[in-house]
């Protein structure tokens, strides 16, 4: 590990914090809801005093959150959730300039990434602030005599609110979890409009292709699918889509998209990018089926969305064709090209989603930790919805931010909506 002796926190190279610093006040302008909250938070201390760790992508837009429950009087640390989607200079950044104590390096290894997350739960944390749910995980299989000591956590993304359900349905999950992906000013906007653009940014930065008259398959058409999916289409990609439920299958026909079986898709596209939270979506019998310089990539949590051991097993061997781009050679001669080793392709190769989206997706995380220690104790061993009010604050606060205002329903209107003998 490249520890930073004098400073908490395992970074690549403290050197790099003064660029650091500039990305997170570049990423501080797109969020003022953020801006809002961590004002209120400053005065309130709401969370002073609690320990918090927070296991999420360390880019400049979670800088901002964790500057805020640190304003907000919590004591944080953070680790990386993912790999490959640190920005080493962000996490020198929040080690040198905030004493945020951070431990996350680009490119980390299996064993570092565990190592860093089981720095995180050494802070002995009262609050889990999860993207997929392995502070938690990794809490009841590995620290379990830490738990007693955790009031709640937050979970951001789909997989981890999958994962964290199965937990709570066979009992293992031991504390609340409040689900911020499931709050409608998250993943209306994150999912769909941040995975959208960000995946394309991903592709394009890794390969630069030309998406115009390309053939892109999205596997999965949930939020985030269809925001690659449309964002594509305005690229002026020829778009198919494939998927398991017949009810969103439905929906991309009807969005104008063709939907296929993968096995069909398999032979046409030029593009593939997976994003259903499932596994093995592009699997052996895929590889074996697409056009010599297709490409693959996965924007979805985990990355066993395209079997890689089985993409390895048909090939002679690989080599980097560009950053983030590795060619794989199959041994009938065609050539496979996978991107950002099938991780999240946009944070391995862009930066993540835009700071103005983020803002509404992390806001809701800071009022859901304080949430959390106003009403744990009322609270069981389940996943949770973030309460209704908090969604539209942060839905109005955004908007007035915007200089957009909404009608507002009229006392004859709310009396109308909320009787059943009105219209008769
Ligand atoms: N890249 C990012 O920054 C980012 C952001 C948010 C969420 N995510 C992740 O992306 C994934 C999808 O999230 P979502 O919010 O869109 O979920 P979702 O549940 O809304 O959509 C997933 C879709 O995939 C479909 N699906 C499942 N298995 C399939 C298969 N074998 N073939 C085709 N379709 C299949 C499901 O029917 C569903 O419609 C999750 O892993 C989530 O954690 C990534």
């Amino acid at each position: 590990m490249a520890t930073t002796h004098s400073l908490a926190g395992d970074v690549k190279d403290i050197a790099l914090a003064e660029r650091g610093k500039r990305k997170i006040e570049w990423a501080n302008q797109q969020m003022p809801v953020l801006q809002l909250i961590r004002k209120r938070f400053i005065k309130e201390q709401p969370l002073r005093g609690t320990r918090l760790s927070a296991c999420l992508h360390v880019t400049s837009e979670t800088a901002n959150l964790a500057i805020t429950l640190r304003d907000g009087g919590a004591e944080v640390v953070l680790c990386a959730s993912n790999p490959l989607s640190t920005q080493d200079e962000v996490a020198a950044c929040l080690v040198k300039d905030y004493s945020i104590p951070t431990f996350a390096i680009k490119g980390e290894d299996h064993n570092t990434y565990y190592a860093h997350l089981d720095a995180a739960l050494e802070h002995k944390p009262q609050i889990t602030m999860d993207d997929g749910a392995d502070l938690v995980t990794t809490l009841v299989t590995k620290r379990f005599h830490l738990v007693p000591g955790v009031i709640g956590g937050t979970e951001e993304t789909t997989t981890g609110v999958i994962r964290l359900r199965a937990m709570a349905k066979d009992g293992t999950l031991k504390y609340p979890i409040i689900s911020v992906n499931d709050a409608l000013t998250k993943h209306l906007f994150d999912n769909r409009y941040g995975t959208g653009q960000s995946t394309i940014d991903g592709i394009l930065r890794a390969t630069n292709l030309l998406l115009a008259g390309t053939k892109m398959v999205v596997a999965g058409y949930g939020w985030c699918g269809r925001g690659i999916a449309m964002r594509a289409k305005g690229l002026g990609a020829d778009v198919i889509v494939t998927e398991i439920s017949p009810v969103r299958a439905l929906e991309a026909v009807m969005d104008g998209f063709r939907v296929m079986p993968m096995a069909e898709a398999a032979k046409i596209g030029d593009i593939f990018v997976t994003v259903t939270g499932n596994k093995s979506v592009l699997a052996q019998e895929h590889f074996e089926r697409m056009k010599d310089g297709a490409v693959l990539c996965n924007s979805g949590h985990f990355n066993v969305e395209i079997d890689i051991p089985a993409l390895e097993k048909l090939s002679s061997g690989k080599k980097p064709a560009r950053p983030f781009v590795d060619e794989y050679a199959m041994k009938d001669g065609r050539r496979l090209y996978l991107l950002g080793e099938g991780r999240l392709i946009n944070l391995a190769a862009a930066e993540g989603h835009p700071a103005a989206v983020m803002d509404m997706s992390f806001a809701n995380q800071a009022l859901s930790a304080e949430y959390l220690l106003q009403h744990a104790a009322e609270l069981g061993r389940q996943v949770y919805p973030v309460p209704e009010a908090i969604d539209r604050q942060i839905a109005r606060l955004k908007l007035e931010s915007m200089g957009i205002q909404a009608d507002r329903l009229t006392p004859e209107q709310e009396h109308y909506l909320a009787s059943w003998s009105e219209g008769t």
